[in-house]
Formats: structure tokens, sequence, C-alpha cells
């Protein structure tokens, strides 16, 4: 096992996977740039439905549970892959491929819901689901947990 991660809302962080220690970090806040467009383009309205949660692969530790207080959501990486985790209660953890559905820059945490720096989309925290366009689409869930101290996302 590498050096124990920690996780700040503000900080990046270093952190293990459960199962093959390949590194991964999480933040809190802030937007890493625009990223090429994959997603459909849109035009404001409201997503209807949040995604389905897929049983992905294995856990990756992306941070400790203390540093993500009730409420409160952090970005991060897990795999290679930018995720955004919220944490909605004391034992629940939600996690979510940071790649904004409208055109793909990364989406930003901030407390309950996710904000995307380039056009101003907004997701909710608890389901993925737009509360403000130009996205249409959800984001992509990813299935997470609490792992005695860490949160565990699988990718
Ligand atoms: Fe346009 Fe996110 S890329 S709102």
């Amino acid at each position: 096992m590498s050096a124990e991660p920690s996780l700040t809302r503000r900080s990046v962080l270093r952190a293990s996977t459960a199962a093959t220690g390949a590194a991964c970090a999480l933040a809190l806040a802030g937007c890493s740039g625009g990223a090429p467009a994959d997603s459909k383009e849109a035009g404001g309205a409201a997503s209807p439905s949040p995604s389905a949660v897929p049983s992905g692969g294995a856990p990756v530790r992306v941070g400790k549970v203390t540093d993500v207080p009730v409420g409160q959501s952090a970005t991060g990486t897990a795999n290679g892959v930018n995720v955004l985790v919220f944490r909605p209660d004391a034992k629940t953890v939600l996690a979510y491929n940071a790649k904004c559905t409208h055109a793909g820059c990364a989406v930003g945490a901030q407390g309950a819901q996710f904000v995307c720096p380039c056009h101003g989309s907004t997701f909710n925290a608890s389901d993925g689901t737009v509360v403000v366009g130009p996205a249409k689409q959800p984001l992509e869930r990813y299935a997470a947990a609490i792992d005695g101290d860490w949160i565990t996302v699988s990718v």
C-alpha cells in the first residue's frame, strides 16, 4: 500500500486503490478546464431522470470519509477517471462521472450541487439530474461506498 490518502475539500489528495494500489486524487471545487465534447448538445431542459448505477469495476479508494462532511461534495479521480463524490448522510456516499453531459468540461463540486464552469450547467448531487441547463442529460453514476475510513468508487 502507498501512503495513506487524505481528502480535503479544497486540496488535491492522493489515494490508493483498494485492489491494485494505483494512484488517484481528490479535491473539492474548481475545474480543470474544458475537454473535447463527445456528448450531445443541449438547449436547457432539465434531465428527466437520474442514470442507473452500474456495477463498475473494483472499488477504488478516493479519500477518507472524514474529509467529506455530510452534505458536502468533492472531486477526484479513480483509475484515471474524474469523479464527483457527494455525502448525503453519515452512512451514504454517491459518485458520478465529472464529465459534463453538455460538452464534456470537468464539472466542479459545490456543496449539494455540481456546477460546470463552461456554460453553467448545474446538477443535483443527490441524483446527478440537471437543475440548470444547457445540459439535458444527468451525470453518469458510479457505485460508491463507505469502507471503514474510506470512500470507494467503482469505475
Ligand atoms: Fe457546457 Fe458543461 S460543457 S455546461
